[in-house]
């Protein structure tokens, strides 16, 4: 396989495994209520969930009453910690990268994926290959980095902060130039893809899918209040996009 596959760096790997062990972490407390609010009923429904890492997600959408769940992802690390501690009779683990979808033979109900997508350097064939895998009414659900944090270059801090430390506002730099970006972020050379907001929604559309909601993260302000440090930037910066689209035919 040619992709990025980073989650099989080890220092990367430990790191996120980390971060995603902690108790306050994005993905439990800002991604997964959020994209949970946008998935329509699982009862009996056939799941793909595409860079399932973990298998959080595979988890809990067995636990929600779906039918199957099929949790793909390119690393095997992050899918032998799925199957350590993520595992159900209905759920199956397989090491596919997402470029090559079109080896899944099945069809699904609803097809998720949470924050994946940064990764993904061709998102309107990506989300032409997700329509082809859906049943008739079938839905998409997923995250992905927002272009704001994916505009992030390395060239200024991501925020201006007061004397005491306190995010003042965000800085955006390059925001119009859109591609690859590689930055230092636990290791030194760490890819994504940054694409603008009308991007990634004329991607999709061009795709042949309606969205039907588009949210982008937010919490309650209580948790705001209660971890200034780790979530006062949200105000600034929204981490995450998120989107429930069906076909448009
Ligand atoms: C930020 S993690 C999210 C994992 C999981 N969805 C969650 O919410 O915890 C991104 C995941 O995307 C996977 N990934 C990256 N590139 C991929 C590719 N080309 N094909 C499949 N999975 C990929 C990574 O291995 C990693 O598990």
């Amino acid at each position: 396989m040619s992709q990025q596959n980073i989650y099989d760096n080890e220092k990367f790997f430990e790191n996120f495994k980390n971060i995603r062990a902690d108790k306050i972490n994005f993905n439990d407390i800002i991604e997964t209520p959020i994209i949970t609010s946008m998935l329509p009923p699982l009862e009996g429904k056939k799941v793909l969930d595409i860079g399932c890492g973990m298998g959080q997600h595979a988890k809990q959408y067995a636990e929600m009453g779906a039918q199957s769940v099929t949790g793909i992802d390119i690393s095997e690390k992050m899918l032998s910690c799925a199957v350590k501690n993520n595992s159900a009779d209905n759920i199956t683990y397989r090491r596919l990268a997402f470029e090559d979808l079109d080896k899944l033979s099945e069809k699904y109900d609803v097809v998720t994926s949470s924050l994946a997508f940064d990764y993904v350097e061709d998102l309107e064939g990506l989300m032409k290959n997700i329509k082809n895998l859906l049943n008739k009414d079938g839905k998409v659900v997923f995250s992905m980095s927002h272009p704001i944090s994916t505009a992030y270059d390395g060239v200024y801090d991501r925020y201006t902060r007061t004397e005491s430390g306190e995010k003042l506002y965000a800085n955006l730099h390059n925001y119009g130039a859109e591609g690859k970006r590689k930055i230092k972020w636990v290791v030194d050379d760490y890819e994504l893809y940054h694409r603008r907001v009308s991007t990634i929604i004329n991607e999709i559309v061009s795709a042949g899918f309606i969205i039907e909601k588009c949210r982008e993260a937010e919490l309650p302000e209580e948790i705001v209040k209660k971890y200034p440090e780790k979530f006062g930037g949200l105000i600034h910066h929204p981490d995450f996009i998120f989107f429930a689209l069906r076909k448009a035919d």
